[in-house]
Parts: C-alpha cells; structure tokens; sequence
C-alpha cells in the first residue's frame, strides 16, 4: 500500500473564521500544518467515500504546493474523484458553479480572498458543500474540534500531478480529473445575461476597463469581456493572474484598486469600471468619475432584476448581511418581496438561497450574488451591470441618482482600524455589549437612540442561532453606527466602524459622503472610545 499514515500533534488555532482558515504563508508553511486542517476536512465529512470533490484556488503563492499535498491526501482518504483547475487554478465563484454543475459532494477552495499574497502574503483555505456554498458553522465547528485533538493524517505517496495539461488521472484509487474552469463558468454567465445585447453596446462608442488586480479573473474577465463580449483588448487591466498579485493588495475598493479610481476619476474616463479581488468573488462598480457603494449596488440590482433574462420572473427576496445599508429594504418593501439581514459572512446566505427565500444577496465587503451559485461573484456582478446599461441606455451616475430620487438616499462608509491590538479591541467591544441594553432613548446631541443591540441571528430555514455578530446602535432618524471586529484579519484585531445616514430629500443628495456622516463619525468615537482603546485618531481605511 502507498498511503502512509503520519504522526502529528495539532495546532490550537485551526478555527475558521468568516471565510474559512486564513493565516500567514509562513504559518501554512510550518510542518503538518496544512496537513492537520486538510485530514481535520476529510474525517469530519460523512459520505465522502468514493465521492467527487472540487479542488482549486486562487493562484497566490503555496497554491500550487497546496495542490498537491491535498490531492494526496484525498487519494489516501478514500475521495472517488477530484476535479481540480488548470494550474490548480479556479476562482470561488467558479468553484462554486463547478460543484453545483457536476453535482459534487463538495470542494475545497485555497484562497486568502483579497488578502496580499506571496511569500510574506496570506494563504487560505475553507471547505464547500454539496450546494456549492462554504460550510455552515456546524461544519467548521466538527473540523475545528477534530484539528484540536488530531493524531495523524494520511497521504498517498505518489509523484506531483501535472497541474498543467487537460487531462485525466490516477492517484491509487482516485480519478484526477485536470479541467478549465472558464469555460463552464463563462457557459453560465451567458445563460444568465444577454449577451448579445452587452455586445452590442461594448462594440459600441461605450468604453470599459476591467481591473482584475493580477489575480485570478485575469483569464475569466479576457474570455467573457474581451473574446465573447468583442470589447476591445486591452479592455481588462492587470489581467495575467501573479502568485504575489504583483505586489499588491487585490481587493476592488477606492483605496486599493488605485490604478482603476485614477483612469474613472482621471480626464477622458471610461463610461464603466469594475475591479475583482484575489479569488474573484468580490467586486467594485465605478462609473464616469462616479462611486458605486457595494450597498447601493444592491439595491440597483434588486431594483432593475427584471431587465435580465436570468432574474425576469421577479426575485423570491433579497439578503444583506447585517452592516451592509438598508438601501435594499427600501426597495424589497417596494416591490413586496422579502429582505433578510444576516450575519456577515457568504455562508449565511446558503440556506436562504436553498430555500428559494432570496435570490440576490450582497455584503457592504463588496460581495454580490445570486441563487447561480452559493458565493458571492464579481464578474457576474458586472455583468448585471453591463446589462442593466445596455437595456436602459443610461449612465451609470444617471442610474444611481434616478434610484435616489425614488428611494432617498442612504450616505454610508466603513471606516477600518487595521491591525490594533487584540485585547483593548476586545474590550472595547465588550465595553459596548455591556452599555447597549441602557442606550435605547438616550440622546447625543441631535440623536436619540431608538434600538441597540449586539445582532443576534436565527436562520429562518435551520433555527440555529448566531450570537455576537457585532453592535447595532440606531436613531430615530434612521441612522445606525454598528461596531464589530473583522473575522478574516491575520494581524491583531481589526475594528470596523460602520456608518450610515437615510436622506429622503434629493436636493441634499449631492452631498460628499465623509461630509454627511461627520456627525455620526464623531458619535461613534464618543461612545466607542475608539481612541482611548485603539490608540489610532484615523482609521486606516475608509471605503
Ligand atoms: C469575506 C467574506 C464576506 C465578509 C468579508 C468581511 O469576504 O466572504 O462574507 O463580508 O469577508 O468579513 P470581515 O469579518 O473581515 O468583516
Ligand atoms: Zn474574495
């Protein structure tokens, strides 16, 4: 026999956080470490025995290394089948379609998401269902106990797979199957968007640039855009995937996507500019010198759906995690549909998705989604987009502006202290859990709190119970600031303030929004003593 079982001792800090186990590179490199996490998966699933799995990441430094020791493992834990991207290579949405296509019992996708990579990068990895979603947290929860007591893991000796031939396979027992992922991926783009359509106005005076951040989109968004689409080339930026996303930070927000801000913001801009993070899954819409927020974003999809084909019968409902701005309800009450308020975290999405109770989902993080897949998806989003545009024939300024006019305006920004430490952000949370139950009808200069809370969640479809999931504290007049810490930092704590502001009256719409929010700004600092606690006057990022 080839497998080998080695001996092991776990490591005390294999939980998973929002989005699976997301650690420094070097804290991956350490011996057996992937290997515990990886036999922690394979031995708290039930079934898996001679099942089909799906197997990719997003191309960042260790991915490929990753690959190969999970492939052999999986041989050595009796998994029927892999169906692993080219190059070791998928984005999580494809993943997540990949899965769902060839009915799978479920994959494991290697991603830090819009984490830097490279040597001194992050890695990542998580573990998704048979619906093609990450696993909900009583799964995370079983592979964390196992990682807490693991003895051993076993692994198939065998050579490396070649990662870069369409090909089929033998690792002892278990198919290999090498497949590229693009083409069913841009398959279900086009049975969801009118293409033709899109085409028409891409091969029109309408200019586009596509930033995919050196990361994994590069090879998705030059099929979709530039070959099926006939934008021009060129049209996607950034476009050939790099294990260290050339250096950069790939997540699709003001801050980090630069390069693209400068070309919409800058003279003779683009009509349309959209970014993608590291595995694909985030997104940022940008107009002509014009900022879509990821909240507002939702709620223009939701508003338009009915002008693509794959959502023209109308939409079951629409989720939004927790922080993400109350721009969708406006618009679900309207149409006299459903909207949820979730934790954040895609995986919370699952069940309502399964369920038929949504069809769009969509985080303030820059995540939008649909029941196409169980992941949140960026080129899918700006496509929605793309379609939208054609149909209507507006701007995409003119779009967000007419969506205010209808439904006011909801001003709203994140402000992130990155990096604190981890005690005194702690205690500045629980210092808030301990005030929130005497803050209702207290006043702070024009406010009057009318609810606050520490968001509690009970999944409508399952019943379990989420508790902790960061603090709400609403006015009357329908602002809210929410406190929370991040579930998917490597460094310390990382605070994240949430502001938002509701302004029915389209004359004070052309506010800028750090302007509209200084009052809260100032709130926040007031009652969460961000300062005394953090040591930071500014947050490190704001978007
Ligand atoms: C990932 C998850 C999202 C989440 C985001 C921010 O992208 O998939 O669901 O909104 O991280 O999470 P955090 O815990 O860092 O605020
Ligand atoms: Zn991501």
């Amino acid at each position: 026999m080839d497998i080998r079982t080695v001996p092991t001792t776990p490591f005390s800090d294999q939980k998973p956080g929002t989005s699976g186990l997301r650690k420094a590179v070097t804290v991956f490199q350490q011996p057996n470490y992937l290997e515990n996490f990886v036999q922690s998966i394979f031995g708290s699933l039930e079934g898996s025995q001679g099942a089909t799995i799906v197997l990719g990441g997003d191309g960042r430094y260790y991915n490929r290394q990753a690959i190969q020791i999970i492939l052999k493992m999986a041989a050595a834990n009796d998994i029927g089948k892999v169906l692993v991207g080219k190059g070791g290579i998928m984005s999580t949405p494809a993943a997540s379609a990949i899965i769902r296509q060839y009915k799978a019992f479920g994959g494991i996708v290697l991603s830090a998401s819009h984490n830097p990579g490279g040597k001194d990068g992050d890695f990542g990895i998580k573990y998704n269902i048979t619906n093609g979603g990450p696993a909900p947290e009583k799964i995370t929860e079983a592979i964390f106990e196992r990682s807490k007591v693991i003895e051993s893991y076993k692994i198939f000796d065998a050579e490396d797979v070649n990662l870069d031939k369409l090909s089929v396979l033998r690792i002892g027992e278990m198919a290999v199957e090498v497949i590229d992922p693009v083409e069913p991926y841009a398959k279900l783009m086009e049975s969801l968007f009118d293409f033709a359509s899109i085409r028409k106005l891409l091969q029109g005076d309408f200019k586009m640039c596509m930033d995919s951040m050196h990361a994994v989109t590069g090879t998705y968004a030059k099929e979709i855009f530039e070959k099926r689409l006939g934008a021009g080339s060129g049209t996607v930026m950034n476009g050939t995937p790099l294990e260290d996303f050339g250096g950069g930070h790939p997540d699709p927000n003001l801050v980090y996507a630069h390069d693209l801000v400068d070309i919409l913001f800058g003279e003779n801009a683009p009509d349309f500019g959209a970014a993608s993070d590291g595995d694909g899954d985030r997104n940022m819409i940008l107009g002509n010198n014009f900022f879509v927020t990821p909240s507002d974003s939702l709620a223009v999809l939701t508003a338009n759906a009915t002008l693509v084909p794959g959502y023209k019968d109308g939409l079951f409902g629409v989720a939004r995690s927790m922080p993400t701005s109350a721009a969708a309800d406006r618009v679900a009450e309207k149409l006299g549909i459903d909207c949820y308020e979730t934790p954040t975290g895609w995986k919370f999405f699952g069940n309502l998705l399964d369920a038929d109770k949504a069809t769009l989902c969509g985080e303030e993080s820059f995540g939008t989604g649909s029941n196409h897949v169980r992941e949140k998806d960026g080129l899918w989003a700006v496509l929605f987009w793309l379609n939208i545009l054609a149909e209507t024939g507006k701007s995409v300024e003119d779009i967000v502006t007419e969506h205010w006019q209808i439904y006011g305006r909801n001003f709203y920004s994140r402000h992130d202290y990155e990096a604190v430490a981890k005690e005194p952000a702690m205690k500045l949370m629980d210092r808030l859990r301990g005030m929130v139950k005497d803050l209702p009808g207290k006043q702070f200069g024009g406010y009057t709190v009318d609810y606050a809370d520490d968001f509690s969640y009970t999944d409508p479809v399952d019943g379990s119970v989420s508790n902790k999931q960061g603090v709400r504290i609403g006015f009357t007049d329908g602002s809210r600031i929410v406190f929370r810490l991040s579930g998917t930092g490597t460094k310390g704590a990382t605070l994240r303030v949430y502001l938002e502001s509701y302004e029915p009256d389209a004359g004070k719409h052309n506010v800028d929004t750090q302007e509209a929010l200084k009052p809260l700004i100032d709130l926040a600092e007031e009652i969460a003593q961000i300062y005394q606690y953090t040591q930071r006057k500014e947050p490190t990022v704001i978007t």
